[in-house]
């Protein structure tokens, strides 16, 4: 099985050996993709170029029929029998189990609970509680907002105890040191793409004295993961991107084993408790994640993602890495074949090696240039100020997708139609 830090070379379908140059290859390739029987499994138009899976993954089928019999049997039939029954008691740790193999955990390891926003604060405000005489918790400036607001937010009720230090990413290693007890960073930056080295970064914050806490949000199920490697302490991310859990999916924490009876929760709510149902006034952490459960988990919102980590069941990571390197270097190189269009410019890392699963390009109009895009049935989506993010979710995105998505960008830009096509206000959402 290819590996996911091999160069791109070693990603490329032999005999090909470079990003396909014309329609006729890329639906050869199509042809002898390993992944390609699962696009049926999600409920895509045939004709649509969905991009987007970066933000929101599509419906999958098998989702919508475990809605359907959380709904009419288990709650609708079952009632209250379904805690037991079902076995909803269990769904956050079995979903937990489910996202383990994604992200190189193991399965009692992680934990589906609450919003990725939600299980930073309950991890980092944890981690806090044994900092010792450290006070600093270091990021990135320009990390996703909700991360840094978030830390922002504790160091705030911290009272000064503790600060936030967010600096850019050519400064992280300097600034990780023997003040810092937690370091937050995002594993691929929603921008950029950009991938960190989290073996190299985990392995400096550790030599410092300090934990790590990756932000998985567009890693899982884009391409593989490895925690356990890394020695990571902690890990968040959300599952309504590439693990394709429906709008505002809950999300999971990962805790380290070693920490699990060290790190006491600061959310302590009932369904953390070491025994919920003897109902006592104090509380006792449950043993392992389940502490870090917090109150009742939106059951419909979990039967939604139960269904769709079933599509990952049986797919090979490294078939998922290689397949989305394929994509986004044939995209890149469709798109700037001759030159790329006049004002539209490169802005991820060149090197796929450094790259999670979706590219970027900047233009001063990117706005109008993805609703035109859009308008024709190819959706990505516009990060101000100006980015065109496109992202490559392998288990549905065809090799002729890319291509056609690519020629459309052109075609869009090179044009001038986008002037006309997106005059008016922006939306709430880009
Ligand atoms: C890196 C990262 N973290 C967190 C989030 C969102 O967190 P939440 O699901 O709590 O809104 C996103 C959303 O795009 C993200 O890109």
């Amino acid at each position: 099985m290819r590996q996911p830090n091999e160069s791109i070379a070693s990603f490329l379908p032999s005999p090909v050996g470079r990003p396909p140059t014309s329609r006729a290859e890329c639906e050869a390739l199509d042809a002898r993709d390993p992944l390609a029987k699962l696009r049926a499994e999600f409920a895509l138009e045939p004709g649509l170029i969905y991009l987007d899976g970066n933000s929101l993954g599509p419906l999958t089928h098998a989702a919508a029929r475990r809605v359907h019999s959380m709904v009419h049997t288990e709650w609708g039939t079952d009632l209250i029998k379904s805690w037991n029954v079902h076995g909803w008691i269990d769904l956050p740790k079995r979903l937990g189990g489910k996202i383990a193999r994604l992200i190189g955990a193991s399965a009692d390891e992680v934990l589906v609970a609450d919003s990725t926003s939600i299980n930073l604060f309950k991890l980092a405000a944890a981690a806090s509680r044994g900092r010792g005489t450290r006070r600093r918790i270091v990021s990135e400036s320009g990390n996703f907002p909700t991360d840094l607001y978030v830390l922002q937010g504790l160091c705030d009720l911290g009272g000064g105890a503790i600060e936030l230090v967010a600096v850019p990413r050519e400064q992280l290693l300097a600034a990780i040191d023997e003040n810092t007890f937690l370091v937050v960073l995002t594993h691929v930056h929603y921008k950029s793409g950009e991938r960190f080295d989290m073996k190299a970064i985990t392995a400096h914050a550790h030599a410092k004295g300090a934990n790590i806490l990756w932000d998985l949000s567009h890693s899982a199920g884009a391409l593989p993961v490895d925690l356990a490697a890394s020695g990571a302490d902690f890990a968040v991310g959300c599952t309504y991107k590439y693990l394709n859990g429906g709008p505002g999916a809950p999300a999971f924490l990962y805790v380290r084993r070693d920490l699990h009876d060290s790190i006491e929760p600061v959310l302590t709510g009932w369904m953390g408790h070491d025994a919920p149902f003897e109902f006592t006034d104090q509380y006792r952490p449950a043993p392992g994640m389940t502490r870090h459960r917090c109150g009742t988990p939106s059951l419909l919102a979990f039967a939604a993602l139960d269904g769709a980590l079933d599509v990952f069941a049986d797919v090979s990571l490294g078939d998922l890495r290689c397949k989305s390197l394929e994509l986004s270097a044939l995209f890149i190189a469709a798109v700037e074949s001759g030159g790329a269009p006049d004002g539209l410019v490169f802005a991820s890392p060149r090197d796929p090696a450094a790259r999670g699963s979706h590219v970027v390009f900047a233009h001063r109009d990117g706005y109008s240039i993805m609703q035109a895009l859009i308008a024709r049935g190819v959706i990505g989506d516009f990060r101000a100020p100006d980015l065109l993010r496109f992202g490559f979710a392998p288990l549905y995105v065809r090799y002729v997708d890319a291509w056609d998505a690519a020629s459309a960008l052109r075609s869009v830009v090179e044009s001038g139609t986008f002037r006309t096509a997106a005059a008016g206000t922006r939306a709430a959402v880009t």
